[in-house]
């Protein structure tokens, strides 16, 4: 989704500007721009399509200046397009970019087109641009503008300005949308990703809701929401270049999917112990809370949601506690009644997702006994806004589609549903049992990564077909559901995932030599009901393509049974991930399409 980066330096910002856009292309994203003060005033150049276009103008325009702005965006309100692009200018004098919602843009277009203001594009950004000039006009310094924005603007935003007359700063505004600050040795960045200056710097300051700050290379000014001077802490992250570059591989989801045993190492390190999981592993105190848990809410979004799904299997399960599950995108909107003692769970790789971001902030004012998030970005919203938190520690996640971030979510949730149990001082045994087989996990993980030759030689096949059903039971209907999503996110085959049992009341109607169905068969009580539903496929002269383990004894005249390795039940839903994320992969591949960054979609879905 959109991208800022700003910079004040004493180097030629261009280039820097640029390879910030880059470093965030991975969020999705339709168009790019930039404005940077030069000599004779603001050079401003905008290109819809990839980054790459952009720096291909900027190679023949040749614009020479040392504090610039520079955006990707991610169409909402109006189609991709060159004259929508930001930065947005208003009257060649403020340029703007924007990532953020305004809500009453409508309102604030009409009182500034009442004013003469034009409007060049038929986005909801191009008015703040028009607003900062208005309050300019009216005796305002830029810092003061930026602030007064609050008073108009409602909705999410971070923005960065520059103005034409005041060529060596640059500002900030914030409100709900991530923006951070970059310290270099005298020069000064910002953006709404850390990856994007992660390569000039390791020190970052979050600003905070309603803060503002007026930059130059020689020094920064923070305010807050009542435009008092504050300082703000330094927090340290190094970002190595290695963890955002794609290594050996073809794409940053094809390295993701192979890093997964040692993402998962990384999550267990330092949380199990002996025969248990450690204590208060989600946070000071998170252990004595975990104890008085009667039910859970769990709230995300796409693959996210999906390992909710799977991890209330074992909530019910290990810790012997009913969880109930929302699309976050319904959560906040549908009136929840809230049990006693409900924790609320969110899951979120990016911890920025506007839709679990703010069923989190609703939750804050309702009667939860508390707030715990799986997420894999220290600094995110979420992490820093929840009660307790378990990082995943997966490492940044590049590709849109998700794959080491999901199953280390499923890792964190499992430990979570063995706190729980812990704390409550249920099922001692089972949890010994998970601890080993967690151990063994990252070995076994390895293991089916090696099926990647069997899912190549039937990945042809699925490639030339418009649809595929995705079968799976119990806890693998979510793996299922997750399976399909990753086909239809990244190779745009039309997929659909059923419960098994399901597929006698419809989509066995659907089933013919069109329709691949592609079934997890691991052994289980549901193993033969589920051989029973494959049946009904086969004698409907569809094809199966099955992941099992050893004991499924199944004849497939039309199709393939790939054997995985076996692991502890409770633990095979994460296992069963890995051949769907590579059968994905090697789909997409066959279809040429744009995997790391496919069309429409973004990384960190930063808008209600
Ligand atoms: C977007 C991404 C998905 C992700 C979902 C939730 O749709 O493309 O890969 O699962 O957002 O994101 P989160 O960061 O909250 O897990």
């Amino acid at each position: 989704m959109c991208g800022i980066i700003a910079a004040a330096t004493d180097r030629s910002v261009g280039k820097l500007l640029v390879q910030g856009l880059h470093k965030m292309e991975y969020r999705g994203y339709d168009s790019a721009g930039i404005a940077l003060h030069q000599e004779d005033g603001v050079a401003h150049l905008r290109t819809l399509g990839k980054v790459n276009l952009l720096e291909e103008r900027m190679i023949q325009e040749k614009p020479k200046g040392k504090v610039g702005i520079a955006h990707t965006r991610w169409a909402t309100h109006g189609e991709p397009s060159e004259s929508n692009a930001h930065p947005h200018s208003s009257k060649n004098r403020v340029f703007i970019v924007h990532n953020g919602i305004i809500e009453n843009y409508l309102a604030l277009k009409a009182a500034l087109s009442k004013k003469g203001y034009l409007f060049q594009s038929q986005t909801d950004s191009e008015l703040i641009a028009h607003l900062i000039d208005s309050f300019l006009n009216d005796g305002k310094s830029m810092i003061e503008g930026m602030q007064a924005l609050k008073t108009s603007l409602e909705g999410a935003y971070a923005i960065a300005a520059i103005d034409k007359e005041d060529s060596n700063y640059f500002y900030l505004a914030r409100n709900k949308s991530p923006l951070l600050l970059g310290l270099g040795k005298d020069e000064y960045f910002a953006a709404s990703d850390p990856l994007a200056i992660g390569e000039l710097t390791n020190q970052f300051i979050f600003l905070e809701d309603g803060d503002t700050a007026a930059v130059s290379a020689s020094g920064l000014e923070i305010f807050d929401e009542n435009q008092k001077a504050v300082e703000r802490n330094v927090t340290k992250i190094d970002i190595s270049a290695e963890t955002t570059s794609k290594g050996n591989y073809k794409h940053f989801m094809e390295k993701e999917i192979y890093e997964q045993p040692q993402a998962i190492r990384n999550t267990l390190d330092g949380r199990i112990g002996g025969e248990d999981v450690l204590e208060n592993i989600f946070g000071e105190g998170s252990s004595k809370l975990l104890a008085e848990v009667k039910r859970i809410q769990i709230v995300a979004a796409g693959t996210s949601l999906h390992a909710g799904r799977v991890a209330a299997n074992w909530f019910s399960a290990i810790s012997q506690v009913p969880t109930q599950i929302d699309f976050a995108s319904e959560y906040t909107y549908k009136n929840p009644y809230i049990d006693e003692n409900t924790l609320l769970v969110t899951i979120s790789q990016s911890g920025e997702t506007a839709d679990t971001l703010t069923s989190l902030r609703h939750a804050k004012n309702q009667s939860y006994l508390g707030s715990l998030t799986i997420c894999n970005v220290p600094t995110s919203s979420i992490a820093r806004e929840s009660d307790f938190l378990l990082l995943t520690n997966a490492g940044p996640e590049i590709g849109v589609a998700s794959t080491k971030a999901f199953t280390t979510q499923l890792v964190a949730l499992m430990m979570l549903a063995m706190s729980i149990a812990k704390a409550k001082n249920v099922n001692p045994k089972l949890r010994t049992r998970i601890v080993t087989a967690l151990r063994a996990l990252p070995e076994i993980v390895e293991e089916s990564l090696k099926l990647k030759k069997e899912i190549q030689e039937i990945s042809p096949k699925i490639a030339e077909k418009d649809n595929a059903l995705f079968l799976g039971r119990g806890m693998f209907y979510p793996i299922a559901k997750e399976g399909a999503l990753k086909l239809k996110e990244i190779s745009y085959i039309h997929a659909e995932a059923y419960p098994a049992g399901e597929l006698k009341h419809g989509p066995l109607a659907l089933i013919d030599e069109n329709m691949p169905v592609v079934a997890l068969a691991p052994e289980s009580e549901l193993a033969e009901k589920l051989i029973s539903n494959l049946e009904e496929v086969k004698a409907r002269s569809g094809t199966l393509y099955v992941f099992g383990d050893a004991s499924s004894n199944m004849q497939i005249d039309s199709g393939k049974l790939m054997t995985m390795p076996k692991c502890d039940f409770l633990l095979t839903p994460i296992l069963y991930t890995i051949p769907l994320q590579i059968l994905s992969y090697e789909v997409a591949l066959i279809r040429g399409t744009d995997i790391d960054q496919p069309r429409n979609l973004a990384k960190s879905v930063t808008v209600e």
